[in-house]
């Protein structure tokens, strides 16, 4: 009997491979561009099957380029393609296709930049609201602005990708989420209860961070001047219900920013000094990774903690901010191609108490491997995390956020400070593409940067911080002067020194 197996499997094999191509191109039709790179590898067959096929061959495309496709495209497979890899040429040499110029309010209370649409919103004299849709390459833009939302609102966070925007507002000892649809700014038809209420109790509402990701609202605020004086909500809008309820106590010591990672997931940047305290010990800052259950009431579960290098015994790190670029939770309305979500790179923004600033580039993948830990939250020092999984690089980010996109950061070049050259840093390095690749390294406006970097111990860290996550670099001179950029998938957004202009380049 045992010698019937083999025999058997070889049958198999053959039979699979004797399909008919039109059988097995409408297998293939069905797969991810990673799955048809894998069935490239099975036999010759296949991958003939798989060059043959433009549309295949764009899924492949797509999925080095961490992007998934969108529904509805009515253009044929070489359009498509020829559309792809117009835009990474683009994105590499940074040859942006137009250039538009808006006016915004000077200095919004509060704005955003999600999925095509830039937001806006202020509360005096009235409590309005303007979004934006921002020209693509291929034109269009569009400016709608809603004189009255009908709440005070403090901030909000919007996704149109599902025609979402939430208003914070308060009232007395409660506090509300509006849920209303971005189009009519009237209760959006998918959520169970169109405002989502909690106690504030005699909470003040300061530093607010409001996200959202998919079905879920974030929120995390200081509720006094006290250090520590935090309180974390989490709540299901769809469903209507609250999810999360933390306090001060329950938080690890002196958190300075919250980021949710996907629906299920979020981390919190802590300083970790505990200094405030009598004999409190300033000790290493830590990025604290938690789950929580999307669907009930619950205590969010740490399932790892990875600490930031040793510094010296008189420098202290007094800030910790984590940007990453929005969670969409669906394709973008028009887009060919949308990034996904576990393709981003998270920045985390230094400062230590001499001035000096540092950031800390780590991928979304890497952090969320620690989801699908069991046991006893594992605390990662610096060594064995730091080195292979992160890049940090002297400088910081300041003022607005947005500055990430997906794999992609930018900033102005040089010194961070007023620029008429803007710079791009790509962490999404397409693997299994020599040949784009190479066209990457010939290009005179893009550098690959895979080989480790080092900041000198010294002034701040106890020993050298040496760091080797690959990205590449591409840089460009602009006409304007931009104090800050902001980007998108599909956009660079230079903001002017007074504030109150956006110049949108496209590609
Ligand atoms: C498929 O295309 C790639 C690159 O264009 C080429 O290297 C490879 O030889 C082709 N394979 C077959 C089986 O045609
Ligand atoms: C969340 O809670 C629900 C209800 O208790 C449970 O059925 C579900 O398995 C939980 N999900 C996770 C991811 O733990
Ligand atoms: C980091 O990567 C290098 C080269 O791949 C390897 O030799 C080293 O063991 C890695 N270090 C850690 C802590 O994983």
């Amino acid at each position: 009997m045992a010698s019937m197996a083999p025999t058997t499997r070889a049958t198999r094999t053959r039979r699979m491979a004797d399909l008919h191509v039109d059988i097995v191109l409408g297998i293939f039709y069905f797969l991810d561009g990673q799955t048809l790179v894998r069935c490239c590898s099975v036999c010759r067959a296949w991958q003939e099957t798989v060059n043959g096929s433009t549309e295949l061959k764009y899924m492949i495309e797509l999925w080095a380029d961490g992007m998934i496709p969108c529904p509805f495209s009515t253009l044929s497979p070489v359009d498509k393609l020829e559309r792809l890899n117009q835009w990474r040429r683009a994105w590499l040499g940074l040859n942006w296709a137009s250039r538009t110029v808006f006016r915004i309010d000077n200095n919004p209370r509060a704005y955003e930049l999600v999925g095509g649409v830039f937001a806006q919103q202020n509360t005096w004299p009235v409590s309005d609201f303007t979004a934006i849709r921002l020209p693509s390459a291929q034109g269009g833009g569009e400016i709608t602005r809603t004189l009255n939302v009908g709440v005070e609102s403090l901030d909000f966070a919007m996704d149109p990708t599902q025609d979402l925007v939430v208003f914070l507002h308060k009232e007395d000892e409660i506090g509300h989420f509006a849920c209303r649809a971005m189009s009519s700014l009237r209760p959006h038809p998918l959520a169970a209860s169109s405002t989502l209420s909690f106690n504030l109790r005699d909470d003040s509402v300061r530093r607010i961070f409001l996200q959202i990701a998919d079905d879920v609202i974030g929120l995390l605020f200081r509720t006094s001047q006290d250090e520590g004086s935090l309180r974390l909500i989490l709540f299901n809008w769809r469903r209507g219900i609250e999810l999360v309820d933390l306090v001060g106590p329950q938080f690890p010591p002196s958190v300075s920013d919250f980021a949710i990672l996907s629906p299920r997931a979020y981390i919190l940047a802590s300083v970790n000094d505990c200094s405030y305290m009598p004999g409190g010990p300033r000790g290493v800052g830590e990025i604290h990774i938690y789950t929580f259950n999307g669907t009930r009431q619950n205590h969010p579960a740490r399932v790892a903690t990875l600490q930031l290098p040793h510094h010296n015994p008189t420098r202290y790190l007094v800030n910790m901010i984590a940007h990453s670029g929005p969670f969409c939770a669906g394709p973008l309305p028009g887009a060919l191609f949308s990034k996904s979500n576990d393709k981003r790179i998270c920045v985390f923004s230094l400062v230590y108490n001499g001035g000096e600033g540092y950031s800390l580039y780590v991928h979304h993948r890497y952090l969320e491997k620690y989801l699908v830990n069991e046991g006893a939250p594992p605390i990662i020092p610096w060594d064995e995390w730091g080195p292979n999984h992160s890049r940090m690089l002297p400088g910081r980010h300041r003022f607005w956020l947005r500055y990430v996109h997906g794999e992609r950061v930018v900033r102005p070049a040089g010194d961070f400070e007023h620029s008429n050259r803007v710079e791009i840093m790509d962490f999404g390095i397409i693997p299994l593409h020599p040949g784009f690749n190479d066209e990457a390294s010939q290009s005179p406006s893009a550098e690959m940067c895979s080989q480790p970097s080092t900041i000198p111990s010294g002034d701040v860290f106890a020993s050298d911080v040496t760091t080797a996550l690959p990205y590449r670099r591409s840089f460009r001179n602009t006409e304007d002067h931009h104090v800050q950029f902001l980007i998108d998938q599909d956009r660079l957004i230079g903001v002017n020194d007074a504030v109150d202009q956006l110049t949108v380049y496209t590609f």
